[in-house]
């Protein structure tokens, strides 16, 4: 039976049932998932970072806990393109939600053959191009605190593929905004923020970073308040649709970003502590909706001036 409460909307030319998805990297390739819950009820899934080769990641520790939040230095571990495409596409293929790739590189090459290779894939709806991770040598970080390499790099997988491109950004700037316009002119179709937020922790017995890379990603609910405000700035600088994601644990987190611009959130680190969130959260957003007698298109940047009659 179809659901009375209609939440759908569209990002990038993909309509979704609802307006919450995963946030790359907090929910492997959904499989794992798929034994707690029918992920089909998701709005759509992002999967975990893909480079074009198989990578090993950072070694240990890579997570630590952190008030209101934790650290990551996973380092994009993954299987590599070719691998995903042989052992996780069967199974992600035969979802009936969008399933968004989320693909990352060392070189503006390496992203375009990673999108080349993806674009093959029949159902796949759309590229997340990571421009924003802190956790790798090189590439990520550089390209997204820059607008010059943000424009090149999403310049060069607009000509590598057809499928629709979400550029997400790095909250490691200083003028976010900057790297919105340069995304965007460059052929994003929407854009996804925040990635984590540089940290480090010291352990104090050893006397010594507790990272091998001595920083690392804050996420979860003690960067939300930041996650907000860029999504804001944002909205205030491009006309694409945003996909707002940092700390979103509960439906009124979420709801918090949509009426701040976001036409869709994302669900991180909450996964790691209740893998039901998202669920519970898309039940509470129709409640919302339900509740204020709203439709879900005019929710979306209603706490923006002019927009809010309440
Ligand atoms: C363990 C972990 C791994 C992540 N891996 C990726 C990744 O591969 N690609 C990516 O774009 N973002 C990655 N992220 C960032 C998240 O997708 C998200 O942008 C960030 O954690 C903020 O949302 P949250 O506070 O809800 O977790 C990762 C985050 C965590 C915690």
């Amino acid at each position: 039976m179809k659901d009375s409460i209609d939440i759908s909307v569209n990002i990038a030319g993909i309509t979704i049932q609802n307006p919450v998805m995963t946030a790359s990297g907090t929910f492997g390739f959904g499989r794992e998932y798929g034994d707690f819950y029918d992920v089909n009820k998701l709005g759509a899934l992002v999967t975990k970072g893909l480079t074009l080769l198989p990578k090993e990641g950072n070694p240990p520790p890579r997570i630590w806990e952190t008030p209101a939040g934790m650290l990551n230095s996973v380092g994009l571990e993954n299987p590599g393109v070719e691998k995903f495409i042989e052992e996780e596409w069967p199974y992600l293929s035969k979802l009936s939600i969008p399933v968004i790739a989320n693909i990352d590189g060392d070189t503006i090459e390496e992203y375009q053959e990673t999108a080349e290779k993806l674009s093959t894939l029949k159902k796949l709806a759309a590229l997340e191009v990571n421009i924003s991770c802190p956790n790798v040598e090189k590439g990520g970080l550089a390209f997204g605190q820059d607008p010059k390499s943000a424009f090149e790099v999403i310049e060069a997988v607009r000509k590598a593929t057809n499928l629709p491109i979400i550029a997400k950004l790095s909250p490691n700037v200083t003028h976010i905004q900057e790297i919105a316009k340069a995304a965007v002119s460059a052929g994003a179709d929407a854009l996804s923020l925040i990635n984590t937020i540089v940290g480090a922790a010291i352990d104090i017995d050893k006397q010594q970073p507790v990272f091998s890379r001595t920083f690392a990603g804050l996420s979860g609910p003690a960067v939300k308040p930041i996650a907000l405000r860029m999504v804001w700035e944002v909205c205030d600088a491009v006309d694409v649709p945003v996909i707002g994601m940092g700390g979103i644990t509960t439906w009124q987190d979420a709801v918090e970003f949509i009426l701040a611009g976001a036409t869709a959130v994302a669900v991180g680190t909450a996964n790691f502590v209740n893998p039901t969130a998202p669920l519970e959260i898309i039940e509470g957003i129709k409640s919302y909706v339900k509740m204020k007698g709203q439709s879900m298109e005019s929710l979306i940047g209603a706490a923006r001036n002019g927009k809010n009659n309440i």
